[in-house]
């Protein structure tokens, strides 16, 4: 199984960033949790089952770009295609409905957004594979595979925006910490999802010079 040095530095990075957000969910405790909890709701196995199916779409996903998987193997890259297409619709899913636990309406409508793109290009890239027009479902599945790393960009930029803040305060913090914390998180998912589009967009997709003139 062969991949590229820029397949493995996206898996590296994604598993150091979120293992640390997912870590405390694994102990099922939601004492554990990282964020506020209403007592005795579905809160806390929502979130477990948001965690663990976007987990699932994660790792499928990243085998989904091995050329060797693809070529070589398309039965397993079918297969793992149903499974990153399932989890993604049941994280997506269960975010749709977690969101009426999200107090900050700010950072709910992100959540709203990303959930409903998130769902939208996955279905695409699997109407698409299963028309058969495979060029197109090449195109959505990278788009899709891009907003679940929006969960992996919008964590690595918190420290960026937080300096920003800082900056654009001129380091003086008039709320405080927790008040700079709170804002950066209402924004972090707007960034994410803009510089994994400008990327994709941009970089990935972007048609050669020769189509264009064609
Ligand atoms: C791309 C679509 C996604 C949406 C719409 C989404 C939505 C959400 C929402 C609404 C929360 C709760 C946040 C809160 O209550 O403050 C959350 C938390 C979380 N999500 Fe996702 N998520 C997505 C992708 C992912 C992916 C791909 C992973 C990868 C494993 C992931 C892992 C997590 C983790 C670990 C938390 C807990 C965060 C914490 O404790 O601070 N999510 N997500």
């Amino acid at each position: 199984m062969k991949a590229s040095k820029g397949w493995w530095l996206l898996v590296i990075v994604s598993i150091g960033v979120m293992s640390p957000f997912v870590a405390p969910y694994l102990t099922f405790d939601p004492g554990n949790s990282r964020v506020s909890m209403t007592p005795s709701s579905l809160q806390f196995p929502l979130l477990v089952a948001h965690i663990g199916t976007a987990c699932v779409a994660l790792i499928s996903g990243f085998f989904q770009f091995l050329e060797s998987i693809r070529i070589k193997a398309p039965k397993l890259h079918r297969n793992l295609g149903r499974v990153y297409v399932g989890s993604v619709f049941l994280s997506g899913g269960i975010a749709l409905v977690y969101l009426f636990y999200v107090d900050n309406f700010s950072k709910a409508i992100s959540f709203l957004v990303l959930a409903m793109i998130w769902i939208y290009t996955c279905w695409k890239g699997y109407r698409t594979a299963l028309k058969k027009r495979f060029a197109e479902h090449r195109k959505w599945m990278i788009r899709s595979f891009a907003v679940t790393l929006v969960a992996v960009s919008a964590r690595l930029l918190v420290p960026f925006l937080l300096l920003a803040y800082a900056a654009l305060h001129r380091f003086s913090l008039p709320g405080g910490r927790m008040m700079m914390v709170e804002e950066v998180l209402n924004v972090n998912i707007w960034v994410g999802l803009l510089v994994n589009f400008i990327v994709v967009e941009w970089k990935i997709l972007k048609p050669k010079k020769d189509s264009l003139t064609e």
